[in-house]
């Protein structure tokens, strides 16, 4: 059965319950790409990665926890919240980058699938519940959101978990200073196809991937320090690039998003946009708002984590999404009726965002 409506019935989230904080790097020795160390105080490269990215601390998962393990929590609370049995799933979609990452090693492990993993820690026996990875850089979880929307509507599915999860601690260079923006996280979505005849749930989306230039602006490559191992590799960006890439694209593909579902910003009361680096997800809204002829962004619209939360890439939004659905996340809250976008962009390049009507 096709459905007309796709709805959010639950989320669940994981923190890491390691806080880690600017002074907590204070012993790192940092070099540049030519392994040229620092040489200046670490109070001055923390005030200025503060000042670059608003992050304060961060979250790392312990030591006996692996991405399948926190997905496998947030997955938990999402169907808790959401009240549905669990052998009822059609579908686990689980957006990650580098899969499990045993403490203490650099290797990705995803055979099995994170998805394959989550299913089995879940008990879930029903071989009719369909589990699978999606590999799509941060935007990852709003794009599995994307795919379960289209089985939702096109009468695959009817229920499905989506998950985000990364354990980027285990995947830094900690002699590269760009290590203090990643962390750790797990966000979980049921979705559910539903008939009614209110305009509610997933109303649009669009997604776009830039692969000429922009393809290896977040890539694996060796430690900063000198002779460093080139077989050991670790995640990597081009930070600037990746910024003027953002700012450039993501405000036009967000509006494009309202434009398609109808609406127009005035019309949109939330913005859950993924957590990269503060400073450029505030010049991201504020491009958008100028493209609606305002100056001027209201407050309490964009609801933001990466001050205490770090960048956890897949996991920022749906994280963000479950701390504000349940009234977790300071005054910013969301009832019936209102609009809101999520938007994403990540290594790929991808951009995407949906617009959502609670
Ligand atoms: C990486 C990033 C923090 C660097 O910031 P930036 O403003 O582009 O940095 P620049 O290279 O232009 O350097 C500006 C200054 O910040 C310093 N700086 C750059 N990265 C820094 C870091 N990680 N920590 C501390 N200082 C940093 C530079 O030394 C330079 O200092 P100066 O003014 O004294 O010369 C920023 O580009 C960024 O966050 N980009 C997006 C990253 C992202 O979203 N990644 C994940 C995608 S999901």
């Amino acid at each position: 059965m096709k459905y007309s409506n796709t709805i959010i019935t639950g989320t669940g989230s994981y923190i890491p319950t390691e806080i880690v904080t600017n002074p907590d790097f204070a012993d790192s020795k940092f070099y540049d790409t030519e392994s040229k160390v620092f040489d200046i105080p670490h109070d001055e490269i923390s005030a200025k990665f503060q000042a670059i990215t608003g992050i304060t601390e961060r979250r790392y998962v312990t030591h006996d926890l692996n991405a399948s393990d926190i997905a496998t929590l947030a997955a938990e609370k999402a169907i808790a919240d959401a009240a549905i049995d669990k052998e009822e799933l059609d579908q686990i979609i689980v957006a990650h980058d580098f899969g499990d990452i045993p403490k203490g090693t650099i290797q990705t492990d995803t055979l099995p699938s994170i998805a394959s993993r989550v299913k089995n820690k879940l008990g879930i026996e029903n071989p009719n519940c369909v589990a699978y990875d999606l590999i799509f850089g941060c935007p990852g979880w709003i794009q599995g959101m994307i795919q379960a929307d289209s089985f939702v509507k096109n009468g695959l599915a009817k229920k499905c978990l989506v998950i985000g999860t990364e354990t980027l601690s285990r995947v830094v260079d900690v002699h590269d200073r760009d290590s203090m923006i990643y962390s750790d996280g797990a966000g979980a979505a049921i979705v559910e196809g539903k008939e009614e005849n209110e305009q509610r749930g997933i109303l649009s989306f669009k997604t776009q991937s830039f692969t000429q230039q922009e393809a290896y602006y977040l890539f694996l490559g060796k430690s900063n320090k000198s002779n460093a191992d080139p077989k050991i590799r670790y995640i990597k960006m081009h930070g600037r690039k990746i910024y003027e890439f953002a700012l450039k694209n993501v405000p036009g593909l967000v509006k494009d998003t309202i434009e398609k579902a109808g609406l127009t910003l005035n019309d949109i009361q939330k913005i859950f946009i993924h957590q990269a680096n503060e400073k450029m997800d505030q010049e991201i809204i504020k491009r958008l708002f100028r493209l609606y002829g305002k100056r001027e962004v209201p407050d309490n619209v964009v609801p933001m984590s990466i001050q205490k939360l770090g960048n956890n890439s897949v996991a920022t939004v749906p994280t963000l999404l479950d701390l504000v659905r349940k009234e977790r996340f300071g005054n910013h809250e969301i009832e019936e009726g209102d609009a809101i976008v999520f938007a994403s962009v990540g290594a790929g390049m991808n951009i995407n965002a949906i617009v959502y009507r609670v």
